[in-house]
């Protein structure tokens, strides 16, 4: 049971990390809360965050039919936020591309949702024909797509910021034909 003097103590300590969910299904976006969720992350991470775009990143790509991954907090197993998300789309003769990889800022570096939601977009497009998987990465992430198999081909800038663009070792990336279920991922403190 809860006590009187229990609540002024817990709530004096700055020492009690934030509540975060366990458990988060990384999967494609297949209802609408999904996708406009992660638009309202893309807004909120691209628009308010870097400042790279003034009310809207939503664009061509968008309105052609990219696919959104997203990486949903669950409690009990059932899906609550979207946290996280990426795009992936087909250039064409089998050339992919993934963009607007954002994380929610309070969700970063607790949970490899970043990391999972490439996972996901590269093994997505390599299981529908891609030979090739391509994104112009921002400079501060290069290192860790490098850490998960990517390769740097050149420098460039975009929206005038540092980019470089990167390709995929597919190798790494078995082709996966489940993406509507995705897979889970835990908590670092959790696993
Ligand atoms: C980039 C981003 C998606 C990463 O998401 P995340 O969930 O924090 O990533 P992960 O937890 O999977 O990170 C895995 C590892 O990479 C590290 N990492 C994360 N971002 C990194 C960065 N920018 N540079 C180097 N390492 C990074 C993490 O610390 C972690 O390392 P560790 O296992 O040694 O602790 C997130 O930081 C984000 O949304 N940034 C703002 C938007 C953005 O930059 N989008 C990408 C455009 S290319």
């Amino acid at each position: 049971m809860m006590t009187a003097d229990w609540i002024p103590a817990c709530a004096a300590s700055e020492t009690v990390a934030a509540y975060r969910p366990v458990e988060y299904r990384v999967k494609l976006a297949t209802d609408g809360w999904e996708l406009r969720e992660a638009l309202a992350l893309r807004r909120a991470v691209f628009c308010a965050e870097q400042r790279l775009f003034n009310f809207t990143d939503a664009d061509d790509i968008d309105e052609a039919g990219a696919l959104t991954l997203v990486a949903v907090s669950c409690i009990h197993s059932m899906a609550e936020d979207v946290v996280g998300t990426v795009r992936v789309h087909a250039l064409g003769n089998g050339v992919w591309q993934g963009s607007r990889l954002a994380v929610r800022r309070d969700y970063r570096g607790q949970a490899w949702l970043g990391s999972e939601l490439i996972h996901l977009a590269v093994s997505l497009a390599h299981a529908r024909g891609a030979t090739r998987f391509l994104a112009q990465v921002q400079q501060q992430n290069v290192a860790l797509f490098e850490r998960l198999h990517w390769r740097a081909i050149e420098a460039i800038e975009l929206r005038g910021r540092p980019h470089m663009r990167m390709e995929a070792d597919l190798a790494h990336y078995p082709p996966c034909t489940t993406f509507e279920l995705g897979f889970l991922t835990t908590l670092r403190s959790a696993a």
